[in-house]
């Protein structure tokens, strides 16, 4: 992750220079700190001549202003008065965009506050994600050479503490991107519960579980997706005691499925490497334990993922199997291609055994019929508590990470009945992610909950404002968002 330094609002004498400019306040901008001046009135030449009005959104870079400035990037606010933390992490976003090949970057805050500049940061951070591990011959001048990010505040101190609380989630964006960006012969379960267990660094408790305790607890269903695979599987618990432990947690559950071949079921060919972040809705919920962590949030919180690869093999499992989920209940599986709901049922059983959660929060690469649904622009959400639901949608609008609620009813139960078990695992075409969604319902044992069906959202085709092509983390920042303005204190 990029590292940010902070310091008080000068001139730098080199390097890029980011300039925030709320909307008709262009001649304040280009005067900041005696830039105008500096570079003989370029800077308000160059924004006259392209018209700039500081839009949110708009941006201009002018090269080789003078005054020793590679470039100064201008990018637009908007109203002034009206910057939120969104507008300005999207503002850092574009602006490092046409910067990525500068080495050193300074970004000028004002006109903001100490804690939209720290947003401002934050999204420059994440645009200026990637994921480079595997690369080793890369031409030098295709190289993005950004290594260092200065914010200039008015007040350093207040930047300094602003930012303190939005690094780590950052961070968190970043490794669950990480998790989600690696290739599926890397990224078994067994590595990926590893890499929880770093987190133990962080302060978080971590607990791995591996296939013979799962068989003592009766994990039918998990099981039988993993029994196919020679990657053995795990299901991780991460806690973090940040309100003491004592009280109930809230919870968070994540499919991770390392790659999804369908099993038997198989998919088909093409495209088919996508399904190597069919572990995202885990992913996220890694990240979002380690931003909660990192920043010391004052709540009690656990994470559980269900890591496991579903493949065809001579051990694999077959359409027309019976399983036996933990709950008890059974489920004849028509369909091994759709596994996630299969490992959700043990997880989320297990977690409202285990530990009587407030609520809890399921995130999964779950169905294409969602994708059909919302394209890739909003999460589905399917939750059985309003309030729940309310603060989920609210969370999503003010992190950029939207969701839209989709129902729940009893009307769908008839599609998944089976002739012999308790439930079968596909509903058919109709309403796909509704069917899910009314499965994993049935694991919840009444405890307030929501499902967050992410398939397209996880892996992004195109560039956006804070998130470059690729994983996106989807569910992180929305997540924190959700813990920060409820659950804490
Ligand atoms: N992981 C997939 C869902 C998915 C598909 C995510 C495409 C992202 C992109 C899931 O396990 C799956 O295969 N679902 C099936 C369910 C069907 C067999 C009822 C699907 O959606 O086709
Ligand atoms: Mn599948
Ligand atoms: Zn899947």
């Amino acid at each position: 992750m990029l590292d940010v330094t902070i310091s008080h609002s000068t001139l730098p004498s080199s390097g890029a220079l980011v300039l925030p400019v709320e909307e008709g306040r262009t001649a304040e901008a280009a005067g900041w700190a005696g830039l105008d001046a500096a570079t003989g009135g370029a800077v308000s030449r160059a924004l006259e001549a392209a018209e700039f009005k500081g839009r949110k959104g708009q941006t201009v870079t002018i090269l080789a202003p003078g005054a020793g400035l590679s470039r100064v990037v201008a990018v637009g606010l908007g109203k002034p008065g009206e910057v939120t933390p969104l507008i300005a992490e999207e503002a850092g976003g574009h602006a490092i965009a046409a910067l990525l090949r500068e080495p050193a970057v300074a970004l000028a805050t004002l006109p903001l506050g100490p804690m939209l500049a720290a947003h401002m940061a934050m999204g420059a951070v994440l645009r200026g994600y990637r994921f480079d591990r595997y690369r080793t011959t890369e031409k030098p001048d295709e190289k993005p050479r950004l290594a260092t990010l200065n914010l200039l505040a008015e007040d350093a101190g207040a930047a300094e503490a602003a930012w303190a609380v939005l690094k780590p989630v950052a961070h968190g964006v970043c490794l669950a991107r990480d998790l989600v960006s690696e290739p599926p012969n890397v990224l078994t379960p067994a590595e990926m519960a590893q890499r929880c267990e770093g987190l133990t660094a962080l302060g978080l408790k971590v607990e791995v579980i591996g296939p013979a305790r799962m068989a003592e607890l009766g994990f039918g269903a998990f099981l039988g997706v993993a029994q196919g695979s020679v990657n053995e599987p795990r299901m991780v618990v991460m806690r973090w005691d940040g309100a003491g432990g004592a009280g109930k947690p809230i919870a968070f559950i994540g499919k991770g499925v390392t790659f999804d071949t369908g099993g038997i079921s198989i998919k088909p060919a093409a495209g088919m490497e996508d399904m190597k972040w069919d572990m995202a809705g885990a992913g996220a919920v890694i990240g979002l334990m380690a931003a909660l962590a990192g920043r010391r949030a004052r709540a009690d919180v656990v994470g559980l993922v269900g890591l496991v690869e579903n493949m065809p093999s001579g051990s694999a499992q077959r359409p027309g199997d019976v399983v036996k989920t933990y709950s008890g209940q059974t489920v004849e599986v028509i369909n091994t291609d759709a596994e996630g709901r299969l490992v959700l049922a043990d997880v989320l059983w297990y977690c409202q055994q285990q530990f009587d959660p407030r609520f809890m929060v399921d995130l999964a690469t779950l169905t294409g019929a969602m994708i059909i649904s919302l394209g890739h622009e909003m999460g589905g959400f399917f939750s059985n508590d309003d309030e729940l639901a309310r603060r989920l949608y609210a969370s999503g609008e003010a992190s950029g990470e939207k969701l839209w609620r989709l129902p729940l009813g009893e009307a769908y139960d008839k599609q998944i009945k089976s002739d012999i078990a308790d439930m079968k695992n596909v509903g058919g075409r109709p309403g796909g992610a509704i069917t899910a969604a009314q499965f994993i319902q049935r694991f919840v044992n009444g405890k307030p909950w929501a499902h967050l069906d992410i398939a397209g959202m996880a892996w992004a085709t195109k560039d956006a404002a804070t998130t470059p092509k690729g994983a996106t983390a989807y569910g992180v920042r929305m997540l924190d968002r959700l813990v920060a303005d409820h659950y804490e204190g």
